[in-house]
């Protein structure tokens, strides 16, 4: 079905009940940086993101807000979903919303072809309801409150009371897919990752599926069922769709069958959507199961979960205000292990932006072109004799864009900047030991003064390439000050310590800047 030639790769679509924190922009910016890498390494890459608009929460919260649930969707995509791309320079490719017609008629389509199949039937329901997750729970999920819901069950993840439902509904035949899915995670070790999650979602579906009541009658705010109008779709049947419909499932056969089937990221709290009941739908409509599920890592503040409804959540622009959106993408990328959970602190963030990113790789930079400016009137000279320290930086150049791209494939972010570091550490050293403004008070040394300098903006010229899908802005200053030829996010990534360039270079400001004001 597929020809399997694209990187298509997709966030969660996130609920519109309210404004985005750092846990949200912490999805987009791992989703980006793996969208804009693989871009960049010549492929067909395609991000999606979007927003999930249907459901009890957002139903709720419009009407405690006076205004139809549509007209609080608009509100919050134009004011603060949409802008969030911005705010952390996400480069997506399509934007989708769950109430777009595109996504809603193909749904339906979906819907529809699973009862006619024999997948869907009538049945009843009684259980604990949690809203914020827009999820029945089982008894184990539940905890005991505290404070105000002392003394009643509440969810483990967001702390509120659940709710008795009792409903007549129609059900996805969900529990007849466990074989599939056990031999899908058997045969394809590489589909739920990291290890630790997929050896969770094995066992969860060993205990054996229940059927899905995938529709809900006692509202009106969702999809309707194709067959029977007194029902909306559940929404995370609805929402999970979203990654075939934007893709073009239903309505351009020759986009699907480029772009599917995609890598998945998505917080752990959300796995077993992705890794168990989307595969069994895919597997029920005769559609291919996706390349890969990757269940990331929670952002922590004092040890929880950071979420506005426990009040610990920081907006993105309260970083980026203060430090640029790329020390937002790079600290994240860079101090978390992707796939564990991280605590974010302000003192941390600080700490890095100084010494990796000013004082390591900044500095590095303004250095380097401003003694070929001092040194050699702005042009990079091109030297014929190196010594065995220049060697070894245009090693490094190449082992770091090798262990990087593998890195990258593994989705292994963290690791890949850690690859790339080492270049900027070992360029560090090259420039303390060289000492090329010693060199510079002797003629006599200019053979070696140039092949410094040339070795150094080669390999300045390196870090530009490889930290593009990274830190996009500063890069892109860097490379326009090196006089790389074209657009650096066309510089092919793979072959990032190959890159060609410029005769001179230009003055560069600092890439990040001192911070003066205290910030927390
Ligand atoms: N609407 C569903 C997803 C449907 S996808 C078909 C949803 N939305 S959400 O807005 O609640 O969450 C979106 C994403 O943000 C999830 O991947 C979730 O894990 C992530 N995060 C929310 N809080 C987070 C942290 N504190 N840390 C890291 N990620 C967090 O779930």
């Amino acid at each position: 079905m597929s020809d399997g030639s694209s990187f298509y790769i997709t966030t969660p679509i996130f609920y519109v009940n309210d404004v985005p924190h750092i846990g949200h922009a912490y999805t987009e910016v791992a989703a980006d940086v793996l969208a804009r890498w693989h871009r960049q390494a010549g492929e067909d890459a395609w991000l999606l993101t979007g927003t999930d608009e249907h459901g009890q929460k957002i139903l709720r919260t419009a009407i405690a807000n006076g205004v139809t649930p549509k007209e609080w969707a608009d509100r919050l995509v134009e004011t603060a979903w949409k802008p969030l791309l911005q705010t952390v320079d996400i480069k997506n490719d399509d934007f989708i919303r769950t109430t777009d017609e595109r996504h809603e008629v193909n749904a339906q389509k979906f819907l529809q072809h699973l009862y006619d199949a024999g997948h869907i039937y009538t049945g009843e329901y009684e259980g604990f309801y949690c809203v914020g997750c827009e999820e029945y729970k089982q008894p184990s999920d539940l905890i005991d409150g505290t404070g105000e819901f002392a003394g009643v069950q509440v969810c483990a993840i967001h702390s509120i009371p659940v709710e008795l439902l009792h409903e007549k509904n129609y059900f996805f035949r969900m529990s007849t897919f466990a074989d599939q899915l056990l031999a899908l995670y058997e045969d394809n070790p590489d589909f739920v990752q990291p290890a630790a999650a997929r050896n969770e979602v094995i066992s969860f579906v060993k205990q054996g599926l229940s059927d899905l009541s995938i529709s809900r009658s006692s509202f009106d705010w969702g999809i309707k069922v194709p067959w029977d109008d007194t029902h909306v779709v559940y929404v995370w049947f609805d929402a999970l769709l979203n990654y075939i419909t934007a893709a073009g499932y239903g309505h351009d056969d020759e986009k699907f069958s480029r772009l599917w089937p995609a890598t998945h990221i998505v917080g752990k709290d959300i796995l077993r959507f992705h890794a168990v009941i989307w595969p069994a739908m895919l597997l029920a409509a005769g559609i291919e199961v996706p390349r890969r599920v990757f269940g990331h890592g929670w952002l922590l503040v004092g040890g929880e979960k950071m979420s506005k409804s426990k009040l610990t959540g920081i907006a993105p622009s309260q970083i980026t205000d203060t430090f640029g959106s790329d020390a937002f993408r790079y600290y994240f990328m860079r101090a978390i292990s992707f796939g564990q959970d991280g605590s974010f602190s302000w003192e941390d963030l600080s700490a890095r932006y100084q010494s990796e990113l000013a004082n390591g790789f900044g500095n590095l930079a303004s250095r380097v072109i401003a003694m070929v400016v001092r040194y050699c009137d702005g042009e990079i000279p091109t030297p014929t004799v190196f010594s065995e320290d220049d060697d070894l930086i245009r090693a490094t150049e190449k082992r770091a864009t090798d262990a990087a791209g593998e890195a990258i494939s593994r989705l292994a972010i963290h690791e890949a900047i850690a690859a790339i570091w080492e270049l900027v550490d070992e360029l560090n050293g090259y420039i303390t030991s060289q000492e090329p403004w010693a060199l510079a008070k002797d003629p006599a040394n200019r053979a070696r003064l140039e092949a410094v300098l040339f070795t150094a903006v080669r390999g300045l010229g390196t870090l530009a390439v490889l930290l593009s899908p990274i830190v996009p802005q500063a890069t892109g200053k860097l490379w326009q000050a090196l006089g790389g030829s074209g657009e650096l996010t066309d510089v092919r990534i793979d072959q990032a310590w190959q890159w060609t360039g410029g005769t001179h270079v230009s003055p560069l400001e600092a890439l990040f800047p001192r911070i003066e004001a205290t910030v927390g």
